[in-house]
């Protein structure tokens, strides 16, 4: 018999990983979340669903890929509540990444470099 700390252990493991990492449509690579389905149907005719899964951004950088779509590239137009819908799922599941929210630092902001040598003066 599995010693009881081990199967804890094992149990923690499953619950944690579970509760972190969304579980991903093993076809697509969507992520599980409401609207997915709608987000599949609509998103996966013309290209890979890696294109949209590999892209990140707020609720107005996937509206305006939208915008282009339908006017440059075919898309065809949603009602009110499927757009709301793809909209929702895009902006909260890929949303803006949060590295990128924060603007590098300025020079005068960053640490001193430790490597840097002083002048040599021979
Ligand atoms: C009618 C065809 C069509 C459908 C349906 C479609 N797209 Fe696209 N999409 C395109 C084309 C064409 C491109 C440009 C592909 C390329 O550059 O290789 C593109 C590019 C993209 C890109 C990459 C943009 C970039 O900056 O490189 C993303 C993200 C994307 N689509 C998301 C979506 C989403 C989300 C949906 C569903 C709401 C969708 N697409 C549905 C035609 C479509």
């Amino acid at each position: 018999m599995a010693h009881p700390a081990a199967l804890g252990l094992l149990l923690l493991g499953l619950t944690s990983t579970s509760a972190l990492a969304a579980e991903l449509d093993p076809q697509t690579g969507f992520k599980i979340a409401p609207g997915w389905e709608t987000v599949r149907n609509n998103c996966t005719a013309c290209h890979s669903s890696q294109l949209v899964t590999q892209n990140s951004g707020s609720r107005e950088h996937w509206l305006s890929l939208i915008r282009w779509m339908q006017d440059k590239q075919g898309l065809w137009q949603f009602d009110a509540n499927t757009e709301q819908t793809i909209l929702d799922y895009l902006s909260s599941e890929y949303g803006p990444k949060a590295d990128a929210r924060r603007p590098p630092l300025r020079a005068d902001q960053l640490p001193e470099n430790p490597y840097r040598q002083p002048a040599q003066t021979q």
